[in-house]
């Protein structure tokens, strides 16, 4: 029976076009073109096989029609630009894409309206009035993300409308208080509008749910998808009212498909793209079973693609996926990335600081697996790992043999068959890992066979060898072997190292590797090139460097719209209040010990309605017991370990609840709220403020 021809379609997670690439995509860019690279090598178009690897820009929604207002440009200007960025960063860290589009296109529109049509034609479709917050100033709804106030569990201030940054809860827009909108300051007020849903709920999607799930989804997935079907499938709200940068729903003026309707329709509007271009046959990857269809996607849009999308495509006759790959998130140095510490870097910051894109893809590709798993970039990991393996270990074969081929053997290699005995297993075993994902398992497979030709040259000796005449056939054989080594393992490589193999290419005077090449070796006589220097080691002043240029200064940043709203109207007021308090000198200030403290305990005291019982830990200064009217603000139990500000020598103060032996301090204003002081990280329990 002739191997079956595969034929397949990948995709990674199209990106915003309202925000540049960072180091936290390229996990799966990198990733994804790791795969795809392999696939073609492993699967060749010369055995009849074909691999396709598409993406496009996100274009739609709020955040870009807002954006493109503020620059004064129109949204299609914008995302043009975008798409220009996007791709130069793309292809400098050598992401190769056989066909990148624009969910902002013509063929998107067809397939967005085709796939409604095709709900709505079997009932899937449902209209419901909801109610929601509206700017009365700009005019339109307020998206969660545009909707700021203070936290209703902490307090915090500026939180967005769907979730706390201070204390992580989550909550609906309409809980905040003093809500106001991030686009014109306004406070919104609620309106209803009739809005389009998908009957994700009916029971035909969810069977259909429950039984691709089992096949499509790694286990992790499949268990949080199970979670979901527990909790119950809610229906999706696929509509959005105009104003709206997106497609207009057709039997519904005024009324356009929300972006993640068409988001990953994008994937079929950038291969018919693809189709157009190439003459290839769309229905056959999107209706046939003959071939596979997968997506590379972040966890964070899970939902999304192994719920809405799989049932919008079965219910609209194309087919479903046969994997959603789903990894983690990237993390520097162990913490989220974080502008404040330099760690939020974008792809063309890294290139700039003239940084090799090959070592992020190595780093990467070693650190991957096929889970959900967060992936962390730990510099001084990233800087140690890519000098020792990839020059210290794989570069460095080429470099202790090439010099003796090409001078003492005028670059012709010595027939290797009786001295090398290819591992058939081990050309296999590498690549079922690198094709169930499992990237790093695969590097230390590749990196352990590097070990044991460096092994054997330092058991071998050339340079000694080369001393004696009477060694030159054996010296002859020796580097032979040493460069065949190392033109497999180049080969296993080339997906993660495309740039060093094509050179290695070169260098071995070769065609380009497929991954069978791996099983022969070069023959007697075969000519190499002079060996010139394949990769550089990592110069960590570069790190240093990046992360300096990407570190935001503590620079003021500029009060919320809101605020600066306020002080327009209450101009007045203001200056009034600042010329009432008299001034002091720095001496009087002086007198005042302000230190930081950390609140070891905190708790209701019985009766008091304003009061909190706060044990503060004043480092050098021991532990104080103090009463603070923060109770209306604050829960005893998110207080417990913070740092805040305290007075340490305000005379103590008999309570009718006990001594007070201080104070914390806290803003307030005319509006109701009351909002502690927290020093910067860092701080420490006694630190004296002046
Ligand atoms: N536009 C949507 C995807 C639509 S797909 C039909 C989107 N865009 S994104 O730009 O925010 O993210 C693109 C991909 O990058 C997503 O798969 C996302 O999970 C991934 N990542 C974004 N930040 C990431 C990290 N910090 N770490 C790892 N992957 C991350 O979501
Ligand atoms: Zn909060």
């Amino acid at each position: 029976m002739p191997p079956k021809k595969r034929r397949i379609l990948v995709t990674s997670a199209l990106p915003y076009a309202n925000g540049p690439i960072h180091i936290g995509h390229l996990v799966e860019y990198i990733q994804t073109d790791i795969w795809v690279r392999f696939l073609k090598m492993r699967y060749p178009e010369r055995d009849g096989h074909k691999v396709h690897y598409v993406c496009a820009d996100d274009t739609h929604g709020t955040p870009v029609m807002l954006r493109a207002e503020k620059e004064g440009v129109t949204p299609e200007a914008l995302i043009q630009r975008m798409q220009v960025e996007h791709l130069r960063d793309f292809q400098g860290f050598h992401i190769e894409f056989d066909n990148y589009y624009s969910t902002h296109s013509a063929e998107n529109r067809h397939f967005a309206e085709f796939i409604y049509a095709s709900l709505r034609d079997k009932d899937l479709i449902d209209k419901r009035t909801i109610e929601q917050l509206y700017d009365p100033v700009k005019q339109m709804f307020l998206p969660d993300r545009f909707v700021k106030g203070e936290c209703p569990k902490c307090g915090a201030r500026d939180q967005y409308g769907d979730s706390c940054e201070a204390c992580s809860s989550t909550y609906s827009p309409a809980d905040l208080i003093n809500p106001y909108s991030a686009v014109s300051g306004a406070t919104p007020v609620k309106k209803q509008s009739e809005h389009y849903f998908f009957k994700l709920s009916d029971l035909r999607c969810v069977e259909f749910l429950r039984e691709w799930t089992r096949r499509a989804l790694q286990t992790e997935a499949a268990n949080k998808l199970d979670e979901w079907f527990k909790i119950g499938l809610s229906d999706w709200d696929i509509s959005r009212d105009a104003p709206y940068f997106g497609f207009e729903i057709p039997d519904a003026p005024g009324k356009y498909f929300y972006v993640w309707l068409d988001a990953p329709i994008g994937y079929m509007a950038s291969f018919r793209d693809l189709c157009n271009k190439q003459g290839l046959d769309f229905d056959a990857y999107w209706k046939g079973k003959e071939t596979e269809l997968y997506h590379f996607i972040g966890k964070d849009i899970l939902y999304f693609h192994a719920l809405f999308w799989p049932a919008m495509l079965h219910f609209a006759d194309f087919r479903a996926p046969n994997g959603i790959f789903t990894h983690g998130f990237l993390t520097v140095n162990g913490e989220k990335m974080s502008k404040s510490r330099g760690t939020f870097i974008n792809a063309a910051s890294y290139l700039e600081h003239g940084l090799n894109p090959e070592y992020l893809r190595y780093y990467y590709a070693a650190k991957l697996n096929g889970t959900m798993e967060d992936v962390d970039l730990s510099f001084d990991d990233f800087v140690a790992r890519v000098n020792s393996d990839l020059v210290g270990k794989f570069v460095n074969i080429a470099a202790r043999a090439a010099g003796f081929i090409q001078k003492q053997f005028g670059g012709a290699l010595a027939d290797c068959a009786g001295h090398i005995k290819i591992d058939e297993r081990q050309v296999g075993d590498i690549g079922v890992l690198l094709e169930s994902r499992e990237f790093g398992k695969a590097i230390r497979e590749i990196m352990a066979a590097a070990d044991r030709v460096n092994k054997y040259v330092d058991d071998k000796r050339p340079w000694e060898l080369a001393k004696d005449p009477a060694m030159k056939s054996e010296l002859h054989q020796v580097c032979s072997v040493a460069i065949n080594e190392f033109r497999r393992i180049a080969i296993f490589l080339k997906p993660v190292l495309p740039e060093l193999a094509r050179a290695t290419e070169s260098f071995l005077n070769t065609r380009p590797f497929q991954w069978s090449d791996a099983l022969q070796l070069l023959p007697a006589g075969h000519r190499i090139n002079d060996y010139k220097h394949l990769m550089t080691r990592v110069d960590p002043k570069k790190i240093t460097a990046l992360v300096e240029a990407n570190q935001e200064t503590l620079k003021p940043t500029a009060p919320p719209p809101h605020s600066q709203l306020r002080h327009a109207l209450h101009q007045e007021n203001i200056v009034e209040t600042v010329n009432q308090t008299p001034a002091i000198s720095i001496d009087d200030f002086g007198k005042v010990d302000l230190r930081v403290a950390r609140i070891a305990n905190a708790e209701h005291v019985d009766g008091a309605d304003k009061l909190l019982k706060l044990t503060l830990d004043a480092g050098e200064l021991g532990t104080r017991q103090v009463f603070a009217g923060i109770k209306s603000a604050y829960d005893p139990e998110q207080l417990k370990g913070r740092l805040t500000v305290m007075v340490a020598n305000l005379a103590p103060r008999k309570m009718k609840f006990g001594v007070s032996e201080g104070m914390v301090l806290a803003a307030s204003g005319k509006t109701p709220g009351i909002y502690l002081l927290t020093p910067d990280s860092g701080a420490e329990p006694g630190m004296r403020i002046k």
